[in-house]
């Protein structure tokens, strides 16, 4: 798998979610066998650049290359000057958000919104393409299926999109209006990847090695993208490459060696954000960990109850590692083998 000049270790792609990928997630899920992410969207407004949250969007210090960076916007000069802002600081593969079904996104137009007007999105991406062919940093589009049932224009995009310089596509199997409702379609994935020469990522309630497989088997795409399904477990990488590669499943992670990657995870994120910030913005991750662990339902709210009352680093990093040395324990006991 190749995006312009940037060879990937695989074909398993972690998807942007604002709020959720961040830089140390990304690195996370890299280094248990995400061959490659994106970060989360970076807005094409100017006066939004010199933000705390744009500027720690921006920062990709220690994250393994190739680093890339998904842009959104409306504005084809905009997006232009967005895609070079974020090639000086450290940008090597740019992405164009058409996919982001978010109202805030969409009221200004931005997102899948784009996706209805075909001249403007075609606009953006041509001035997006220009302003990276300089720098040799490809640029790359996201998006869904189109804008509702009656308007799946997904495939005269990718063609329009192909010949305007984009190197690769990714499509989640949803329109814009169904939101994250029913299930992903496959076959417009499958439909594009037919009509055009560049990569085809397909993207949309992949959570499993054996969904996986098969929708890499339907479609004949040449990477997934998984989003929601490594929310609390970055290992889901690792265990599909390893189903890819030899049909069988890999052991499910035992609780010490998630407790030392939550730990890694928690660091990484409080350095980010500092401690108000990183405290607050870790519960959530610490929910979704818990939540895909082999724990009972009381032992996961009383976790939760016990994460989201710390207030500092260290409490909340303390209530993390004692919380997994007792389940450890537990698990470990004879009791609790003889129960199980
Ligand atoms: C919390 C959240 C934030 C998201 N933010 C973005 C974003 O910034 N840019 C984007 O292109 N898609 C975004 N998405 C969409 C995902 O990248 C992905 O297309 C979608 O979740 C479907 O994949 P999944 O079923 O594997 O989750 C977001 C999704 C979620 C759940």
């Amino acid at each position: 798998m190749q995006i312009g000049p940037h060879r990937l270790p695989n074909a398993l792609f972690v998807a942007p979610m604002a709020g959720v990928t961040d830089r140390p997630f990304r690195k996370l899920c890299k280094r248990l066998g995400a061959g490659y992410a994106v970060s989360e969207m970076v807005t094409s407004r100017r006066d939004l650049w010199d933000s705390l949250k744009t500027s720690r969007r921006a920062n990709h210090e220690g994250e393994a290359a190739p680093i890339a960076v998904q842009i959104a916007g409306t504005d084809a000069a905009m997006m232009a000057d967005a895609a070079r802002y974020n090639i000086d600081r450290g940008a090597q593969i740019i992405d164009i958000n058409m996919g982001c079904p978010a109202k805030k996104v969409c009221n200004k137009w931005a997102g899948s919104a784009l996706m209805q007007d075909e001249t403007l999105a075609i606009a953006i991406v041509e001035a997006v393409v220009q302003a990276c062919a300089p720098h040799g940093v490809p640029v790359t589009l996201k998006m869904r299926t189109g804008w509702c049932d009656s308007a799946r224009n997904a495939p005269v995009l990718a063609l329009a999109a192909e010949a305007a310089g984009v190197q690769m596509l990714t499509v989640h199997g949803r329109t814009r209006e169904q939101g994250y409702k029913g299930q992903a379609e496959h076959d417009t994935v499958a439909h594009i990847k037919r009509l055009v020469k560049i990569p085809v990522v397909a993207n949309g309630d992949i959570n499993s090695p054996e969904r996986a497989r098969e929708v890499l088997q339907r479609t004949g795409a040449d990477a997934i993208m998984i989003g929601r399904a490594a929310q609390g477990r970055p290992w889901i990488f690792r265990e599909i490459a390893h189903y890819l590669a030899t049909g069988e499943h890999l052991a499910a992670p035992d609780l010490a060696e998630v407790r030392g990657w939550l730990l890694e995870h928690l660091d990484d994120h409080y350095s980010l954000y500092g401690e108000d910030t990183g405290v607050r913005s870790a519960r959530k991750h610490l929910g979704w960990y818990a939540q895909s662990l082999p724990l009972s339902r009381e032992e996961v709210a009383h976790f939760r109850a016990r994460v989201n009352a710390s207030a500092t680093i260290d409490a909340q990093r303390r209530v993390v590692a004692d919380a997994f040395d007792a389940w450890i324990d537990t698990r470990e006991s004879p009791a609790w083998k003889l129960a199980a």
